[in-house]
């Protein structure tokens, strides 16, 4: 079976929401500094986009979870593949995502991180897919797309790890 991408969110409407949203977190977060975590590999594209339009000090740092096989179904198995190097301990803390599905992921670095006695604790998606969510008390503080119930790849996301270099947001349409 082969696979043909769809064009979703393009590259310059993306850029512009990343703008608007680094910018409201600059406002947000004024006279302090933003420590970004990212959520590998997914959020690495975003995070990085994202950093570049934030005016305040900005520290970073990266973990890896895993909820998901080659799949395009949540195996709702969450581990910590690698931990972040440095500790949270009185920092505002924003978690930097891809895409929020099911929540599964988020609720549960979310439980884990708050935890470690950060300042504070908030969430940035990409993306966001409303009707999909399992997890229902997941507060997304920043999203700069709700998109519908559908298989996107694209600014990092993958299908079998491919396609995460695309500079825009596509569906993945699956042909005999
Ligand atoms: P959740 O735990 O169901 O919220 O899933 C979160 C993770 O699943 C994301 O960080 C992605 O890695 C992956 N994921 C969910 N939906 C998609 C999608 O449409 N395309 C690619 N990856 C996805
Ligand atoms: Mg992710």
């Amino acid at each position: 079976m082969s696979e043909k991408i769809r064009e979703l969110i393009s590259e310059a409407e993306i850029d512009a929401r990343i703008r608007e949203i680094g910018q409201q977190i600059s406002r947000d977060y004024a006279g302090k500094e933003v420590h970004l975590i990212c959520v590998l590999k997914g959020g690495v594209y975003f995070m990085c986009e994202l950093s570049k339009r934030i005016t305040i000090p900005v520290s970073l740092d990266f973990m890896s979870v895993s909820s998901y096989g080659d799949d395009t179904k949540s195996s709702g198995v969450v581990r910590i593949v690698k931990d972040l190097d440095q500790p949270l301990e009185g920092k505002h803390v924003l978690i930097v995502e891809d895409i929020i599905d099911s929540g599964r992921t988020l609720g549960y670095l979310m439980e884990i991180l708050a935890k470690r006695n950060p300042a504070s604790l908030k969430l940035c998606t990409l993306l966001d897919k409303p009707d999909c969510r399992v997890i229902k008390n997941l507060k997304t503080d920043y999203c700069c797309f709700e998109i519908p119930d559908e298989f996107v790849v694209g600014y990092g996301l993958d299908y079998a790890q491919k396609y995460r270099n695309l500079p825009y947001i596509g569906v993945v349409e699956l042909e005999k």
